[in-house]
C-alpha cells in the first residue's frame, strides 16, 4: 500500500476567497485528503429547517476540483443553540447532575431520542445531497466519541433508557437482584422503575450496578453511531468512519466499529505525554518534545484491530496543542517521525490537524500546518518532506506480528469500578506490558477477546494481562494452542456481574492454582523478586501445586506454568516484565533496544524510530535525534 497525507480544513472559518488558493497549496504540499464539515451544523442550518448548502457545495467543488478527496463529517458533535429550544432535555448531565451547557461542543446526551433523530435526519439530508458526489471519498460520523468525558450521561433520558436496557438484559427484577447481589445492604428492588443511575450514593454504589451502567453507556454510544450509519448507508458507497481518541476507554470500540468501515484516531503525542500517560518526571522530561515512544504505536496497533486492518490517523499533531497542562513544541523532525510511524503500523492516511492556525475561538493557540498569518509553519515543511519520501518509497505491506496482546474495554470498566488500590489501572497494566515487549524489539498485534482459535493460531506469543473475565471459548482456544500464553495478574477472578468467581480463579485448564488473597501496594511497597525485578501495585497469593517459574524473595510464586499456559500473580516493574517475557520462552528473537529506540517490522520493511533528542547508534547505523530509518526486507 502507498500511504497518503491528509489535512483537516474548515472552509466556514475562512473567507471564500482563500479556498482555491488553500486547495492548491494543499495539493502542492503533497496532500491527497481533506476532512471538512464535522462542526458546521450552524452554518448548514442556521435556523430550524432553513438549510444553506450552497457554501458547502462550492467548498467541495473547489477542494475536489483541485484534486483532493474529501472526508465529509456529520456535524452532530456541535448542535446549534436553537436545537436546545427544540429539545430542552437534550443536554447530557454529569455525575453530579449538572447539565452540560451550550458554548463549546459535545453537550448532547446520546440517549435523548429527539436529538438523536435530528442528528440522523441531518446525516440523511447530507447523504441525499452529497452521497453520490464523486469528490466525497469517505464520511466521518460525529467527532471523537467520549471526548471531554462525554461517554457517560446522567440525564433523565439516560436513566429511562437504562431501565429499559436492564429490563431487556435481566428480564425480571428478581434476576437482577440475584445477579447484582442485592441481598447486601438491603439493596433489593421491586421493579425496574425503582432503579436509578449509580450517582449521589452515600458511599460506593454496588459495583454490579456501576458495571451495568458502564455497559449500557457503551451501548448508547454504539447505538448513537449506528443510527447515523443507518441514515447514511443507503445513500452512499463511500466508506464510513469515526475518529477515536487516545486512551479513551469508556465505550467498546470493537463493538462500535462493527458498523463502520475504517477506524481512524487522533494522535497528539506531546499532549498525551503531558496529559494522559502516567510516567515518571524523568521520562516526561526526556520525551517532552517527542511524546512517549510507545503511546502512538499502541494506539496504531489497537485501531488497526478494529476494521480488519483498515485505519488512518485522522488528526495528527503538527505543532504545540492548546489543551494539555503544558504545551511544548515538537522537536524538529517529530512530525515526520510520527507520520512515518503511523505508516509503518499500517495507516492508509495520516491527516494533520489543521491546515491553518485559527486566530479566534477556543483553539486559537493550537498550531496548524500554517500560521494564522498564512505563512507555512514547521509542520508543513515536514509534511512536504514526507510527501516527497512517499514518492520514492516502495509499497509497505503489513503482516501478522509475532506477538498478540489481548485488549478488553470491559476489563477497563471493571477495574475502574472496583480498583481495590489507587494505582490499579487496566490501561497502565496493558501499556506496561506493551512497552516491555517493544523494548525487546517486538512488533505486536492487538486483538479483542472475541478472537477465535483461527485468529490466534499463528502467533508465537500471546499475552492477556488483567482481563477481568475470560469468555470460555477464549480460554479453550488458548488452551488448544502451543505458543506460550501469559494470563494475569487479576485475570478470570470475577464474573461478568462483578462477583468473585467461585471456585476461585484463574481456573486455567490443567493449572492447579487458586488466587486466595489479593493485595494492592502503595508506591513504596514493592515486593522484590528473586534474581531481579519486583512486583508493585498489585500482588496475589496462590494456593495449589502448579509449577513455579519465578518466585518472590519471600518465596511466594510470581509466574506459574501448566504446559504453555502461564499465570502471573502481580504487576511487574519494568525489569521483571523483561524477565517474564524471557522466561515465557517464545520462539521470537528478543532484541533489547537502547531507550527511546523502537522497531516496527512489516512484511516489506524494517523501520527504526529514534524518539530521543540525541542520536543513537544501533545495529551499525546512526539514527539522528527525532529521526527514523527504514530498510527493505527481502
Ligand atoms: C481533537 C478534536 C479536534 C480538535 C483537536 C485539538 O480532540 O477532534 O476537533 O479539538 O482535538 O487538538
Amino acid at each position: 500500500m502507498i500511504p497518503r497525507l491528509g489535512v483537516c480544513y474548515y472552509p466556514e472559518h475562512w473567507p471564500e476567497a482563500y479556498w482555491a488558493k488553500d486547495a492548491a497549496a494543499m495539493v502542492d504540499a503533497g496532500i491527497t485528503w481533506v476532512r471538512i464539515g464535522e462542526f458546521a451544523w450552524a452554518h448548514l442550518e442556521p435556523n430550524p429547517g432553513q438549510f444553506q448548502f450552497e457554501w458547502l457545495d462550492r467548498a467541495i467543488d473547489t477542494l475536489g476540483g483541485a484534486g483532493l478527496k474529501v472526508v465529509l463529517g456529520t456535524p452532530s458533535a456541535t448542535p446549534p443553540r436553537w436545537m436546545l429550544e427544540r429539545f430542552p432535555d437534550m443536554l447530557a448531565k454529569d455525575a453530579q447532575g449538572n447539565p452540560r451547557s451550550f458554548g463549546s461542543r459535545r453537550h448532547y446526551c446520546p440517549s435523548n431520542a429527539g436529538y438523536r433523530a435530528a442528528a440522523a435526519e441531518m446525516a440523511a439530508v447530507l447523504g441525499e445531497r452529497y452521497g453520490q458526489n464523486s469528490f466525497i471519498g469517505a464520511w466521518q460520523i460525529d467527532n471523537e466519541y467520549g471526548c471531554h468525558d462525554t461517554a457517560l450521561s446522567y440525564s433523565d433520558a439516560a436513566r429511562d433508557a437504562f431501565r429499559n436496557w436492564l429490563a431487556e438484559r435481566y428480564v425480571s427484577v428478581a434476576a437482577l437482584n440475584a445477579a447484582w447481589g442485592n441481598a447486601f445492604w438491603s439493596m433489593a428492588y421491586n421493579s425496574f422503575d425503582e432503579i436509578g443511575l449509580p450517582q449521589h450514593t452515600v458511599t460506593q454504589a454496588n459495583p454490579a450496578h456501576e458495571m451495568a451502567f458502564r455497559r449500557f453507556s457503551s451501548d448508547q454510544t454504539r447505538h448513537w453511531n449506528a443510527v447515523q450509519v443507518a441514515a447514511l448507508r443507503p445513500l452512499t458507497d463511500a466508506p464510513l468512519l469515526h475518529n477515536y481518541m487516545g486512551r479513551e476507554l469508556a465505550f467498546d470500540h470493537f463493538a462500535l466499529a462493527r458498523d463502520l468501515d475504517i477506524a481512524t484516531w487522533d494522535s497528539y503525542p506531546i499532549g498525551f505525554l503531558s496529559d494522559r500517560i502516567d510516567a515518571t518526571a524523568a521520562h516526561k522530561k526526556a520525551y517532552l518534545r517527542q511524546g512517549d515512544p510507545d503511546c502512538q504505536a499502541f494506539h496504531h496497533d489497537l485501531y488497526r484491530a478494529l476494521n480488519k486492518g483498515r485505519w488512518w490517523v485522522m488528526e495528527q499533531q503538527p505543532g504545540p496543542v492548546n489543551w494539555a497542562p503544558y504545551n511544548p513544541a515538537p522537536l524538529p523532525g517529530m512530525v515526520r517521525l510520527w507520520t512515518w510511524e503511523a505508516f509503518a503500523h499500517g495507516a492508509e492516511v495520516v491527516s494533520y490537524f489543521r491546515w491553518r492556525q485559527l486566530p479566534f475561538g477556543q483553539e486559537q493557540m493550537h498550531a496548524g500546518l500554517n500560521r494564522p498569518d498564512d505563512t507555512p509553519a514547521q509542520g508543513l515543511e515536514e509534511a512536504r518532506r514526507v510527501a516527497q519520501e512517499i514518492k520514492g518509497m516502495s509499497a509497505i505491506k503489513q503482516t501478522k506480528a509475532p506477538v498478540a496482546l489481548l485488549f478488553d474495554y470491559a476489563s477497563a470498566w471493571s477495574w475502574e469500578v472496583l480498583p481495590q488500590g489507587r494505582d490499579f489501572s487496566y490501561f497502565n497494566l496493558v501499556f506496561d506490558c506493551y512497552r516491555a515487549l517493544r523494548a525487546l524489539g517486538l512488533s505486536i498485534d492487538i486483538l479483542p477477546l472475541s478472537a477465535c482459535a483461527e485468529d490466534l493460531e499463528a502467533y508465537r506469543l500471546i499475552l492477556a494481562p488483567g482481563v477481568a473475565c475470560f469468555p470460555p471459548e477464549l480460554t479453550q482456544a488458548l488452551a488448544a494452542l502451543s505458543a506460550p500464553c501469559l494470563i494475569g495478574p487479576r485475570s478470570n477472578l470475577m464474573t461478568e456481574e462483578m462477583s468473585t468467581a467461585v471456585p476461585l480463579g484463574p481456573n486455567l485448564p490443567g493449572m492447579d492454582a487458586r488466587v486466595v488473597l489479593v493485595e494492592s501496594l502503595p508506591p513504596d511497597g514493592a515486593l522484590p523478586v528473586r534474581a531481579g525485578g519486583a512486583l508493585h501495585r498489585w500482588a496475589e497469593q496462590i494456593e495449589g501445586e502448579a509449577e513455579v517459574c519465578l518466585s518472590r524473595a519471600d518465596g511466594a510464586p510470581v509466574l506459574l506454568r501448566a504446559a504453555h499456559l502461564h499465570y502471573l500473580t502481580g504487576w511487574p516493574d519494568a525489569t521483571l516484565w523483561t524477565r517474564v517475557i524471557e522466561v515465557l520462552g517464545a520462539d521470537v528473537p528478543l532484541t533489547p533496544l537502547p531507550p527511546g529506540l523502537r522497531l516496527r517490522d512489516t512484511a516489506t520493511h524494517r523501520f527504526v524510530f529514534n524518539y530521543n533528542s540525541h542520536a543513537v547508534t544501533w545495529d551499525g547505523q546512526e539514527i539522528g535525534p527525532a529521526a527514523l530509518t527504514w530498510t527493505p526486507l527481502s
